[in-house]
């Protein structure tokens, strides 16, 4: 079972290489299925295709659709959203708002990954491809995982204990409302959902990212940036693909520059991306939508290679002893110093870069320890602990 994310600043090609990955698998004799996270759904488009929210077929082997967020949203979420609304309200915050602040940033997005998970259980498929929403909605969806957890471990636990402790005087003592069984029970369920999908996400064995790029300036810069973020968040790329390359017959007159430009611009990918294979797909003379096309791009995309295969895993976080202490390190890739914090609270380690944040939980060799230094070397952070 493989999970395959396409992930890119928009209009890069994302949907087209998903789709046509997906072509090319379905050739191959394994069963695929090609699913859209992104809300300005074009993946049909793509295929030249009528699709829906559930599983459609497009050829042998090959099903495809468009995740309808917002219903998912509304079916798993809704008596939880409830509650925390009449929640917020009870804290003496105005019903629009509190609404509002029922859903997370990143809500959304989550529970299209917990329906990518959902059919990667269902062993239907060999390998699903995710079509990408660009870089900003996609890294929110990535983060949605940890980011619920720690929601859920600051309110509902606190919660429990006074439904357990203090439920029949409660009205009178707290003007919090008393989550009912069915909230914790959704609750419970969701949290359960959520757990089960780091083991699927963050195994590079299963789980790869393909970062989508075209070989400009500041998509380049975006992509770097991107791969950045997904070492965060605990991700394996395992390739690059450069799309919209100039074939060689092109490269005279009146694209001769841009020729040169896009040599200039390969050279950097090919140093900043070291260690990952980069692919290349060419511009094609006209867009590339349905099957024919689709398939053609592919094999230019992958030669010889099975789309399944993970071509590269990146490095895993290591935990060291070191005297008394620890060395806790991941990749992050083309960071620099003065774009990172780190520091640790209890049994968790913020991490901030940028604008992206992540707690990690820590284990429990590491928990109460405090973060003498953290250092970036050869794009890796180690974060080092002190003894106790
Ligand atoms: N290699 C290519 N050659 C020609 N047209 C392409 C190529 N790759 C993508 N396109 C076209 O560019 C447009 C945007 O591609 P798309 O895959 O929708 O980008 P994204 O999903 O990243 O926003 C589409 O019309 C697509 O057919
Ligand atoms: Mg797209």
């Amino acid at each position: 079972m493989r999970i395959i994310l396409f992930s890119g600043k928009g209009g890069v090609g994302k949907t087209t290489l998903a789709a046509a990955t997906g072509v090319r698998a379905a050739s191959l004799g394994h069963r695929a299925l090609v699913m859209s996270t992104d809300a300005a759904h074009s993946l049909g488009d793509s295929l030249a295709l009528r699709i829906g929210p559930e599983p459609t077929r497009v050829m042998d082997n090959l099903d495809a659709m468009e995740i309808d967020a917002q219903h998912e949203l509304e079916r798993e979420f809704g008596p939880i959203k409830n509650f925390l609304t009449r929640f917020f309200k009870g804290q003496g915050i105005e019903e629009v708002v509190a609404d509002e602040m029922a859903v997370l940033p990143g809500m959304e997005e989550l529970f299209s990954l917990l329906r990518v998970a959902e059919l990667a259980q269902s062993r239907r498929y060999d390998l699903l491809l995710v079509d990408c929403a660009p870089t900003g909605e996609t890294l929110r969806m990535l983060a949605a995982p940890d980011v619920l957890r720690f929601y859920f471990r600051k309110i509902f636990p606190v919660q429990r204990v006074l439904a357990r402790t203090v439920r029949p005087v409660a009205p009178l003592v707290t003007s919090l409302p008393i989550p009912e069984d069915d909230v914790f029970a959704a609750v419970k369920r969701l949290y359960e959902r959520i757990e089960r999908l780091d083991p699927l996400l963050r195994d590079p064995k299963v789980t790869s990212i393909r970062i989508v790029l075209s070989l400009e300036k500041m998509v380049i810069a975006e992509s770097e940036r991107l791969f950045t973020y997904l070492g965060l968040y605990g991700y394996s790329v395992d390739a690059v693909i450069a799309n919209r390359v100039l074939p060689d017959s092109l490269k005279g007159a009146y694209f001769e520059r841009w020729g040169k430009t896009q040599a200039r611009h390969m050279k950097r990918v090919r140093e900043g991306f070291a260690a990952l294979p980069i692919l290349e797909s060419p511009l094609r003379d006209e867009e590339v939508m349905g099957t024919l096309l689709l398939r053609t791009l592919s094999d230019e995309v992958y030669g010889e290679r099975d789309p399944l295969s993970v071509f590269h895993t990146s490095r895993p976080p290591k935990v060291e002893k070191r005297g008394d202490g620890y060395v806790f390190s991941f990749d992050l890739p083309f960071a620099s110093s003065d774009r990172v914090t780190a520091y640790a609270a209890g049994d968790e380690l913020s991490v901030t870069i940028d604008n992206w944040r992540r707690n990690i939980v820590l284990p429990r060799s590491l928990s109460g320890r405090e973060v003498v230094e953290a250092r970036l070397r050869s794009g890796r952070l180690s974060v080092v602990f002190g003894g106790r």
